[in-house]
């Protein structure tokens, strides 16, 4: 018997809960088209930069300027910049082709967090023929004068502007640092937000020794990441009208499983796919399919929520119950009679 794999996501319809979480590999149409092949049921392109479009509005602008002030009866030639494609236009038409030529969803990303004139490049996004839109949101606080509120407020305001602009769905992505996080869920749905993609990895610099600078790292993830995201979505799922995606730890199949049953209609994968290829894509459809049928699943829907905070047998361990039971059962692996033999517990320093 075929299980159905099936489900919603931000209103679209997908063949499997499996989408291509935004990276290298689905940043060209020759790779997208492997992701699909493996069973990529969508696919979250890389995303672009407040920062690159704000850059490139301002070259075109400079050189609008230049050739305006250089031959004034020339500037009418010039389209006006309001309606104008200023922004990296290979994005563009990455979007166009990978949706003509590909029949599965394509989501943009857009990575900003301050209000600007980038913000109209979600209009353009959606022309080109994105089936939705991820908004990649990731600002440091770093500002003790900026409380919890003002700082969601500029969320908000950005959010609102982008709802205002476009029609296709939007999900937002976004890191765990919430003080209020199912609060913050509830006023992102309020907006008209589709969904809510959890968590991406805000990636801390490393400090190099020699040189005393702060330089990025990237090490992929691993699977016990996804537990922090397994708890909100569950917390999350009966309380938001939201569309949830487990992102940020999902290698196998019992990852997959444990993400849908915690509530997700999707898992974001990034790590799988750059260590293992697309090909991961097929080992993990075909053990989700063969572990609903193990068990006795005729959908993957019916497996949705199964263990969310309202439906789990035990919703305490979701909370602090379980953090004092994991510290009190923890057994050292080594003997704490060795550690005061250790040498370095017996230096006179
Ligand atoms: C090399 C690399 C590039 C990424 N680029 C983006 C990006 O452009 N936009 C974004 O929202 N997330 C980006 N991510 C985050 C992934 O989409 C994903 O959410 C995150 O890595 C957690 O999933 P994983 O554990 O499967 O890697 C990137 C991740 C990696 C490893």
């Amino acid at each position: 018997m075929s299980v159905d794999l099936t489900i919603d996501y931000l209103g679209l319809q997908l063949d499997s809960p499996l989408l291509a979480s935004a990276c290298p590999l689905t940043s060209n149409l020759e790779s997208l088209q492997h992701l699909r092949a493996a069973g990529a049921a969508a696919a979250v392109l890389p995303s672009i930069f407040e920062e690159q479009i704000e850059h490139e509005e301002m070259e075109v602008a400079r050189m609008l300027d230049f050739w305006a002030l250089s031959s004034p009866e020339t500037s009418d030639y010039f389209p006006q910049l309001d309606n104008y494609n200023t922004g990296p236009g290979a994005y563009l038409k990455l979007i166009a082709d990978a949706k003509q030529q590909l029949d599965m969803p394509i989501i943009a990303s857009l990575n900003g967090s301050t209000m600007g004139g980038w913000v109209r490049y979600a209009g353009l996004i959606e022309q080109a023929g994105a089936a939705a839109l991820e908004l990649n949101i990731y600002e440091v606080s770093c500002d003790p004068l900026v409380d919890a509120r003002q700082a969601e407020e500029e969320y908000f305001k950005l959010i609102r502007a982008v709802r205002d602009t476009i029609q296709i769905p939007i999900a937002v992505k976004i890191g765990p640092y919430f003080s209020a996080l199912p609060h913050f869920a509830r006023e992102l749905a309020s907006l008209g937000v589709n969904g809510l993609v959890l968590f991406n990895r805000y990636l801390a610099p490393d400090i190099e020794l020699e040189s005393l600078e702060y330089v990025p790292a990237l090490e992929l993830s691993t699977p016990s990441e996804l537990r922090l995201a397994l708890r909100w979505i569950a917390i999350l799922r009966d309380q938001v009208e939201l569309s949830l995606a487990a992102t940020g730890g999902v290698h196998s199949t019992q990852d997959v499983v444990k993400s849908i049953a915690a509530g997700a209609n999707v898992v974001a994968c990034a790590s799988a796919l750059l260590s293992r290829g697309p090909h991961a894509f097929r080992e993990l459809k075909q053990g989700l399919q063969q572990w609903l049928t193990e068990h006795e699943y005729t959908s993957v829907k019916q497996l949705q929520g199964s263990m969310s905070l309202k439906h789990c047998p035990n919703p305490e361990g979701l909370k602090r119950a379980n953090y004092m039971r994991a510290l009190t059962s923890y057994t050292p692996s080594v003997s704490v009679d060795s550690v005061s033999t250790d040498p370095v517990s017996t230096d006179p320093r």
